[in-house]
Protein backbone atom coordinates (compact mmCIF):
# COMPACT_ATOMS: atom_id res chain seq x y z
CA UNK A 1 0.00 0.00 0.00
CA UNK A 2 1.36 3.23 -0.74
CA UNK A 3 1.35 5.44 2.34
CA UNK A 4 1.27 8.40 0.88
CA UNK A 5 -2.25 7.92 -0.38
CA UNK A 6 -3.89 7.37 3.13
CA UNK A 7 -1.63 10.47 4.90
CA UNK A 8 -3.84 12.94 5.94
CA UNK A 9 -3.06 16.59 5.42
CA UNK A 10 -3.09 18.58 8.63
CA UNK A 11 -2.99 22.39 8.40
CA UNK A 12 -2.33 23.83 11.83
CA UNK A 13 -2.87 27.34 12.39
CA UNK A 14 -1.59 29.69 15.07
CA UNK A 15 -0.73 33.33 15.25
CA UNK A 16 -0.17 34.65 18.75
CA UNK A 17 2.92 33.93 21.20
CA UNK A 18 1.01 31.68 23.60
CA UNK A 19 -0.93 29.64 20.77
CA UNK A 20 3.00 29.18 18.83
CA UNK A 21 3.88 28.25 22.61
CA UNK A 22 0.84 25.48 23.19
CA UNK A 23 0.77 24.34 19.78
CA UNK A 24 4.86 23.96 18.91
CA UNK A 25 4.29 20.58 20.64
CA UNK A 26 1.53 19.53 18.17
CA UNK A 27 3.76 20.27 15.00
CA UNK A 28 6.98 18.30 16.69
CA UNK A 29 4.38 15.63 17.17
CA UNK A 30 2.85 15.33 13.72
CA UNK A 31 5.78 16.09 11.94
CA UNK A 32 7.71 13.16 13.49
CA UNK A 33 4.72 11.41 12.12
CA UNK A 34 4.80 9.56 8.82
CA UNK A 35 0.94 9.13 8.91
CA UNK A 36 0.65 13.13 8.36
CA UNK A 37 1.36 15.33 5.56
CA UNK A 38 1.81 18.56 8.05
CA UNK A 39 1.27 22.32 7.06
CA UNK A 40 1.91 25.62 9.00
CA UNK A 41 0.63 28.47 8.60
CA UNK A 42 1.12 31.54 10.82
CA UNK A 43 -1.35 34.67 10.50
CA UNK A 44 1.04 36.26 12.48
CA UNK A 45 -1.46 38.39 14.12
CA UNK A 46 1.63 38.89 16.87
CA UNK A 47 4.62 39.53 14.96
CA UNK A 48 8.14 39.85 17.04
CA UNK A 49 6.55 37.92 20.22
CA UNK A 50 5.46 35.03 17.75
CA UNK A 51 8.77 35.16 16.22
CA UNK A 52 10.84 34.12 18.94
CA UNK A 53 8.87 31.28 19.57
CA UNK A 54 9.15 30.18 16.07
CA UNK A 55 12.86 30.03 16.29
CA UNK A 56 13.28 28.87 19.72
CA UNK A 57 10.54 25.77 18.42
CA UNK A 58 13.04 25.47 14.99
CA UNK A 59 9.29 25.63 12.93
CA UNK A 60 9.38 27.38 9.51
CA UNK A 61 5.40 28.06 8.99
CA UNK A 62 4.71 27.28 5.25
CA UNK A 63 2.21 29.90 5.02
CA UNK A 64 3.01 33.29 6.57
CA UNK A 65 -0.06 35.71 6.27
CA UNK A 66 2.22 38.87 7.89
CA UNK A 67 -1.45 40.27 9.01
CA UNK A 68 -0.32 42.08 12.14
CA UNK A 69 -0.88 45.88 12.09
CA UNK A 70 0.05 48.87 14.91
CA UNK A 71 -2.97 49.00 17.53
CA UNK A 72 -5.20 46.39 15.04
CA UNK A 73 -8.80 46.25 15.83
CA UNK A 74 -10.58 43.19 16.45
CA UNK A 75 -13.28 43.73 13.75
CA UNK A 76 -10.31 44.25 10.71
CA UNK A 77 -8.36 42.18 12.21
CA UNK A 78 -11.22 39.14 11.89
CA UNK A 79 -12.12 40.30 8.83
CA UNK A 80 -8.52 40.53 7.10
CA UNK A 81 -7.88 36.78 9.09
CA UNK A 82 -11.01 35.16 7.42
CA UNK A 83 -9.88 36.38 4.00
CA UNK A 84 -6.40 34.66 4.77
CA UNK A 85 -6.98 31.67 5.90
CA UNK A 86 -9.43 30.63 3.88
CA UNK A 87 -7.18 31.04 0.39
CA UNK A 88 -4.60 29.38 2.35
CA UNK A 89 -7.54 26.11 3.08
CA UNK A 90 -8.56 26.04 -0.87
CA UNK A 91 -4.48 25.94 -1.58
CA UNK A 92 -3.98 23.26 0.73
CA UNK A 93 -7.23 21.22 1.23
CA UNK A 94 -6.69 19.73 4.03
CA UNK A 95 -8.20 16.83 6.22
CA UNK A 96 -8.11 18.55 9.11
CA UNK A 97 -7.34 22.27 10.53
CA UNK A 98 -5.78 22.16 14.20
CA UNK A 99 -6.43 25.00 16.08
CA UNK A 100 -5.51 25.94 19.57
CA UNK A 101 -7.46 27.98 22.21
CA UNK A 102 -9.47 31.22 22.12
CA UNK A 103 -7.83 34.38 19.60
CA UNK A 104 -9.19 35.61 16.73
CA UNK A 105 -6.84 33.50 14.53
CA UNK A 106 -8.01 29.95 16.31
CA UNK A 107 -11.74 31.58 15.76
CA UNK A 108 -11.27 32.67 12.24
CA UNK A 109 -9.65 29.54 11.88
CA UNK A 110 -12.20 27.47 13.26
CA UNK A 111 -14.92 29.31 10.93
CA UNK A 112 -13.27 29.61 7.89
CA UNK A 113 -12.76 25.68 7.90
CA UNK A 114 -16.49 25.40 8.71
CA UNK A 115 -16.98 27.01 5.39
CA UNK A 116 -15.32 24.76 3.37
CA UNK A 117 -16.87 21.72 5.98
CA UNK A 118 -12.96 20.76 6.91
CA UNK A 119 -12.84 19.17 9.80
CA UNK A 120 -11.28 21.26 12.61
CA UNK A 121 -9.61 19.81 16.25
CA UNK A 122 -9.58 21.89 18.77
CA UNK A 123 -6.43 22.04 20.92
CA UNK A 124 -7.15 23.49 24.61
CA UNK A 125 -11.17 23.03 24.32
CA UNK A 126 -13.51 23.61 27.17
CA UNK A 127 -12.03 26.69 28.94
CA UNK A 128 -14.77 28.33 30.22
CA UNK A 129 -15.24 31.68 32.71
CA UNK A 130 -19.26 31.79 31.89
CA UNK A 131 -18.49 35.78 31.66
CA UNK A 132 -18.62 36.59 27.51
CA UNK A 133 -16.87 39.98 28.89
CA UNK A 134 -14.00 38.22 31.29
CA UNK A 135 -11.45 37.44 29.29
CA UNK A 136 -12.85 39.22 25.90
CA UNK A 137 -12.96 38.45 23.09
CA UNK A 138 -12.09 34.87 24.28
CA UNK A 139 -14.67 33.37 25.88
CA UNK A 140 -17.08 34.33 22.92
CA UNK A 141 -14.06 32.89 20.59
CA UNK A 142 -13.61 29.46 22.00
CA UNK A 143 -17.33 29.01 22.47
CA UNK A 144 -17.61 29.72 18.32
CA UNK A 145 -15.17 26.70 18.01
CA UNK A 146 -17.09 24.69 19.91
CA UNK A 147 -19.62 25.03 18.05
CA UNK A 148 -17.51 24.00 14.89
CA UNK A 149 -14.82 21.60 16.13
CA UNK A 150 -15.17 17.77 15.43
CA UNK A 151 -12.94 17.05 17.98
CA UNK A 152 -12.23 18.70 21.25
CA UNK A 153 -8.97 18.62 23.09
CA UNK A 154 -10.00 19.21 26.54
CA UNK A 155 -6.68 20.25 28.55
CA UNK A 156 -8.37 18.87 32.08
CA UNK A 157 -11.51 16.77 33.28
CA UNK A 158 -13.39 20.17 34.33
CA UNK A 159 -12.89 21.90 30.74
CA UNK A 160 -14.44 18.32 29.42
CA UNK A 161 -17.32 18.81 31.58
CA UNK A 162 -18.11 22.30 30.31
CA UNK A 163 -18.37 21.26 27.18
CA UNK A 164 -20.55 18.27 27.68
CA UNK A 165 -22.67 20.66 29.38
CA UNK A 166 -22.92 22.41 26.42
CA UNK A 167 -24.30 19.09 24.54
CA UNK A 168 -21.70 18.65 22.70
CA UNK A 169 -21.11 14.69 22.14
CA UNK A 170 -19.33 12.96 24.12
CA UNK A 171 -17.06 10.86 22.19
CA UNK A 172 -15.91 14.02 20.52
CA UNK A 173 -14.65 15.03 23.40
CA UNK A 174 -11.13 13.84 25.01
CA UNK A 175 -9.03 14.61 28.30
CA UNK A 176 -5.43 15.35 26.71
CA UNK A 177 -3.61 17.45 28.98
CA UNK A 178 -2.40 21.04 27.92
CA UNK A 179 0.00 20.98 25.74
CA UNK A 180 2.02 24.42 28.02
CA UNK A 181 3.20 21.52 29.81
CA UNK A 182 4.71 19.86 26.98
CA UNK A 183 6.47 23.10 25.86
CA UNK A 184 7.38 23.82 29.49
CA UNK A 185 8.98 20.63 29.92
CA UNK A 186 10.73 20.99 26.26
CA UNK A 187 12.38 24.37 27.29
CA UNK A 188 13.51 23.59 30.64
CA UNK A 189 15.34 20.27 28.90
CA UNK A 190 17.06 22.53 26.32
CA UNK A 191 17.82 24.98 28.90
CA UNK A 192 19.29 21.83 30.91
CA UNK A 193 21.20 21.22 27.42
CA UNK A 194 22.11 24.39 26.71
CA UNK A 195 22.41 27.19 29.53
CA UNK A 196 23.53 29.77 27.69
CA UNK A 197 20.00 29.51 25.84
CA UNK A 198 18.67 31.57 28.95
CA UNK A 199 21.61 33.57 30.41
CA UNK A 200 20.50 36.83 29.11
CA UNK A 201 19.10 38.14 32.75
CA UNK A 202 22.33 37.94 34.14
CA UNK A 203 22.86 41.90 34.46
CA UNK A 204 18.90 41.79 35.97
CA UNK A 205 20.02 39.02 38.44
CA UNK A 206 23.03 40.79 39.64
CA UNK A 207 21.07 44.69 39.97
CA UNK A 208 18.83 42.97 41.89
CA UNK A 209 20.97 40.18 43.98
CA UNK A 210 19.83 40.41 47.21
CA UNK A 211 15.96 41.19 46.55
CA UNK A 212 12.99 38.89 46.40
CA UNK A 213 11.95 39.00 42.23
CA UNK A 214 8.14 39.19 41.41
CA UNK A 215 7.21 38.28 37.77
CA UNK A 216 4.68 40.55 36.57
CA UNK A 217 2.61 40.08 33.34
CA UNK A 218 -0.13 42.36 31.97
CA UNK A 219 -2.12 42.44 28.53
CA UNK A 220 -5.74 41.47 28.84
CA UNK A 221 -8.04 43.44 26.57
CA UNK A 222 -10.77 43.88 28.85
CA UNK A 223 -8.35 45.60 31.44
CA UNK A 224 -8.03 48.60 28.89
CA UNK A 225 -9.25 52.05 30.10
CA UNK A 226 -8.73 51.84 34.30
CA UNK A 227 -7.55 48.19 35.23
CA UNK A 228 -4.30 48.86 33.62
CA UNK A 229 -3.54 52.24 35.53
CA UNK A 230 -4.62 50.14 38.97
CA UNK A 231 -2.09 47.70 37.88
CA UNK A 232 0.63 49.63 37.89
CA UNK A 233 -0.64 51.71 40.77
CA UNK A 234 -0.33 48.29 42.82
CA UNK A 235 3.18 47.93 40.83
CA UNK A 236 4.33 51.44 42.19
CA UNK A 237 2.86 50.57 45.65
CA UNK A 238 4.90 46.97 46.12
CA UNK A 239 7.70 48.85 44.41
CA UNK A 240 8.20 51.14 47.42
CA UNK A 241 9.35 48.16 49.69
CA UNK A 242 12.99 48.02 49.90
CA UNK A 243 13.28 43.93 49.60
CA UNK A 244 11.15 43.21 46.64
CA UNK A 245 12.13 44.21 42.65
CA UNK A 246 9.47 43.70 39.79
CA UNK A 247 10.88 42.17 36.58
CA UNK A 248 7.69 43.03 34.20
CA UNK A 249 8.31 42.28 30.70
CA UNK A 250 6.02 44.48 28.54
CA UNK A 251 3.68 43.16 26.33
CA UNK A 252 3.84 45.54 22.83
CA UNK A 253 0.20 46.19 22.77
CA UNK A 254 1.07 50.05 22.58
CA UNK A 255 -2.14 50.43 25.01
CA UNK A 256 -0.24 48.77 27.70
CA UNK A 257 3.15 50.06 26.80
CA UNK A 258 1.78 53.34 26.98
CA UNK A 259 0.40 53.15 30.40
CA UNK A 260 3.17 51.05 31.86
CA UNK A 261 5.83 53.06 30.68
CA UNK A 262 3.60 56.52 32.11
CA UNK A 263 3.30 55.25 35.54
CA UNK A 264 6.43 52.96 36.33
CA UNK A 265 9.37 54.02 34.08
CA UNK A 266 12.80 55.05 36.31
CA UNK A 267 11.63 52.88 39.56
CA UNK A 268 14.48 52.05 40.54
CA UNK A 269 13.29 48.28 41.56
CA UNK A 270 11.30 48.04 39.01
CA UNK A 271 12.68 46.45 35.61
CA UNK A 272 10.31 47.34 32.28
CA UNK A 273 11.26 44.93 29.88
CA UNK A 274 11.01 43.91 26.34
CA UNK A 275 9.18 40.55 25.83
CA UNK A 276 11.12 37.72 26.77
CA UNK A 277 11.52 34.87 24.66
CA UNK A 278 10.42 31.45 26.13
CA UNK A 279 13.60 30.07 27.63
CA UNK A 280 14.55 33.69 29.09
CA UNK A 281 10.55 33.52 30.60
CA UNK A 282 11.31 30.24 31.84
CA UNK A 283 14.15 31.81 33.66
CA UNK A 284 11.92 34.59 35.34
CA UNK A 285 9.57 32.00 36.40
CA UNK A 286 12.30 30.29 38.36
CA UNK A 287 13.78 33.16 39.91
CA UNK A 288 10.59 34.64 41.09
CA UNK A 289 9.44 34.45 44.44
CA UNK A 290 5.87 35.24 43.38
CA UNK A 291 4.05 35.87 39.75
CA UNK A 292 1.38 38.52 39.32
CA UNK A 293 -0.42 38.43 36.20
CA UNK A 294 -3.15 38.29 34.21
CA UNK A 295 -1.95 35.92 31.93
CA UNK A 296 -3.43 32.71 30.80
CA UNK A 297 -0.46 30.89 29.89
CA UNK A 298 1.04 31.57 33.32
CA UNK A 299 -1.71 31.09 35.08
CA UNK A 300 -0.69 27.12 34.32
CA UNK A 301 3.17 27.61 34.16
CA UNK A 302 3.77 28.79 37.51
CA UNK A 303 1.70 26.09 39.12
CA UNK A 304 3.88 23.67 37.23
CA UNK A 305 6.83 25.36 38.79
CA UNK A 306 5.37 25.76 42.52
CA UNK A 307 5.41 29.59 42.11
CA UNK A 308 2.68 31.15 44.00
CA UNK A 309 0.44 33.18 40.89
CA UNK A 310 -2.18 35.98 41.67
CA UNK A 311 -4.25 36.47 39.27
CA UNK A 312 -5.31 40.04 38.35
CA UNK A 313 -8.73 38.85 37.14
CA UNK A 314 -12.41 39.36 38.17
CA UNK A 315 -13.10 35.22 37.04
CA UNK A 316 -10.51 32.53 35.49
CA UNK A 317 -11.48 30.05 32.92
CA UNK A 318 -8.56 28.04 34.96
CA UNK A 319 -9.95 27.09 38.55
CA UNK A 320 -7.92 23.99 38.93
CA UNK A 321 -4.97 26.07 39.96
CA UNK A 322 -7.28 28.02 41.93
CA UNK A 323 -8.41 25.04 43.61
CA UNK A 324 -5.33 23.55 43.99
CA UNK A 325 -4.42 26.68 46.17
CA UNK A 326 -1.08 27.49 43.69
CA UNK A 327 -3.10 30.50 42.00
CA UNK A 328 -5.28 33.19 43.28
CA UNK A 329 -7.79 35.60 41.83
CA UNK A 330 -7.08 39.02 43.37
CA UNK A 331 -8.71 41.58 40.31
CA UNK A 332 -7.30 44.49 39.13
CA UNK A 333 -8.25 46.23 42.69
CA UNK A 334 -4.77 47.97 43.78
CA UNK A 335 -5.22 47.62 47.47
CA UNK A 336 -6.18 43.83 47.18
CA UNK A 337 -3.03 43.37 44.86
CA UNK A 338 -1.16 45.05 47.35
CA UNK A 339 -2.25 43.33 50.54
CA UNK A 340 -1.78 39.51 48.72
CA UNK A 341 1.40 40.44 47.40
CA UNK A 342 2.78 41.65 50.80
CA UNK A 343 0.92 38.97 53.11
CA UNK A 344 2.71 36.09 50.57
CA UNK A 345 6.23 37.56 51.19
CA UNK A 346 5.82 38.56 55.30
CA UNK A 347 3.44 34.86 56.07
CA UNK A 348 6.07 32.34 55.65
CA UNK A 349 2.97 29.55 56.14
CA UNK A 350 0.70 31.17 53.56
CA UNK A 351 3.29 31.36 51.16
CA UNK A 352 4.07 27.43 51.87
CA UNK A 353 0.47 26.87 51.50
CA UNK A 354 0.38 28.14 48.31
CA UNK A 355 4.21 27.18 47.01
CA UNK A 356 3.87 23.57 45.91
CA UNK A 357 4.65 22.25 42.28
CA UNK A 358 1.04 21.16 41.48
CA UNK A 359 0.37 19.93 37.97
CA UNK A 360 -3.53 20.13 37.41
CA UNK A 361 -2.78 20.89 33.83
CA UNK A 362 -1.27 18.27 31.98
CA UNK A 363 2.06 15.63 32.52
CA UNK A 364 3.65 16.62 29.34
CA UNK A 365 2.31 14.17 26.39
CA UNK A 366 -0.79 16.37 25.45
CA UNK A 367 0.60 16.38 22.17
CA UNK A 368 1.26 12.64 21.72
CA UNK A 369 -2.56 12.35 22.40
CA UNK A 370 -3.57 14.94 20.08
CA UNK A 371 -1.82 13.10 17.11
CA UNK A 372 -3.34 10.08 18.03
CA UNK A 373 -6.76 11.16 18.54
CA UNK A 374 -6.23 13.40 14.85
CA UNK A 375 -4.98 9.37 13.59
CA UNK A 376 -7.40 7.16 14.60
CA UNK A 377 -10.17 9.74 13.39
CA UNK A 378 -8.90 9.17 10.16
C1 LIG B 1 -3.89 38.55 21.63
C2 LIG B 1 -5.15 37.68 21.78
C3 LIG B 1 -5.31 37.25 23.22
C4 LIG B 1 -4.05 36.62 23.77
C5 LIG B 1 -2.89 37.56 23.55
C6 LIG B 1 -1.59 36.92 23.99
C7 LIG B 1 -7.10 38.16 20.38
C8 LIG B 1 -8.31 38.98 20.18
N1 LIG B 1 -6.32 38.47 21.43
O1 LIG B 1 -4.12 39.76 22.34
O2 LIG B 1 -6.37 36.30 23.29
O3 LIG B 1 -4.23 36.38 25.14
O4 LIG B 1 -2.79 37.86 22.15
O5 LIG B 1 -0.55 37.84 24.07
O6 LIG B 1 -6.85 37.28 19.59
N2 LIG B 1 2.01 43.76 19.09
C9 LIG B 1 3.30 44.00 18.66
N3 LIG B 1 4.15 42.94 18.51
C10 LIG B 1 3.78 41.67 18.75
C11 LIG B 1 2.47 41.43 19.20
C12 LIG B 1 1.61 42.49 19.36
O7 LIG B 1 3.69 45.15 18.42
O8 LIG B 1 4.59 40.74 18.56
C13 LIG B 1 1.08 44.90 19.29
C14 LIG B 1 0.52 45.45 17.94
O9 LIG B 1 0.41 46.82 18.04
C15 LIG B 1 -0.86 44.80 17.89
C16 LIG B 1 -1.24 44.82 19.36
O10 LIG B 1 -0.04 44.49 20.07
O11 LIG B 1 -1.78 45.50 17.07
C17 LIG B 1 -2.36 43.92 19.75
O12 LIG B 1 -2.17 42.58 19.27
P1 LIG B 1 -3.45 41.58 19.17
O13 LIG B 1 -2.97 40.26 18.69
O14 LIG B 1 -4.55 42.22 18.42
O15 LIG B 1 -3.99 41.49 20.64
P2 LIG B 1 -3.32 41.09 21.99
O16 LIG B 1 -3.79 42.10 22.97
O17 LIG B 1 -1.88 40.82 21.81
N1 LIG C 1 5.79 34.44 27.83
C1 LIG C 1 7.02 34.60 27.19
N2 LIG C 1 7.68 35.79 27.33
C2 LIG C 1 7.19 36.83 28.06
C3 LIG C 1 5.93 36.67 28.68
C4 LIG C 1 5.25 35.47 28.55
O1 LIG C 1 7.50 33.68 26.53
O2 LIG C 1 7.85 37.87 28.14
C5 LIG C 1 5.05 33.19 27.64
C6 LIG C 1 4.58 32.51 28.89
O3 LIG C 1 5.54 31.57 29.33
C7 LIG C 1 3.28 31.83 28.46
C8 LIG C 1 2.79 32.70 27.34
O4 LIG C 1 3.87 33.51 26.93
O5 LIG C 1 3.52 30.53 27.93
C9 LIG C 1 1.63 33.53 27.77
O6 LIG C 1 1.35 34.48 26.80
P1 LIG C 1 0.40 35.72 27.05
O7 LIG C 1 0.39 36.07 28.49
O8 LIG C 1 0.80 36.77 26.07
O9 LIG C 1 -1.02 35.18 26.58
P2 LIG C 1 -2.20 34.38 27.31
O10 LIG C 1 -1.63 33.12 27.85
O11 LIG C 1 -2.78 35.27 28.34
O12 LIG C 1 -3.17 34.14 26.19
Amino acid sequence: MNSRSTRQTVLIIFGTRPEAIKMFPVVHALRADPRFAVKVCISAQHRGMLDQVMEIAGIAADFDLDLMRPDQTLDGLTAALLTGLGQVMDAVSPDWVVVQGDTATAMAGALAAYYRKIRVAHVEAGLRSHNIYHPWPEEVNRKIIGAIAALHCAPTETSAAALRAENVAGEAIHVTGNTVIDALQWVTARIAAEPALAAGLGALEARFAGRRIIGVTSHRRENFGGGLEAIARAIRTIAERPDVALIFPVHPNPNVRRVMEAELAGLDNVALIEPLDYPHFARLLAMSEIMLTDSGGVQEEAPALGKPVLVMRETTERPEGVVAGTARLVGTDPARIVTEIFTLLDDKDAYAAMARAHNPFGDGQAAQRIMELIANAG
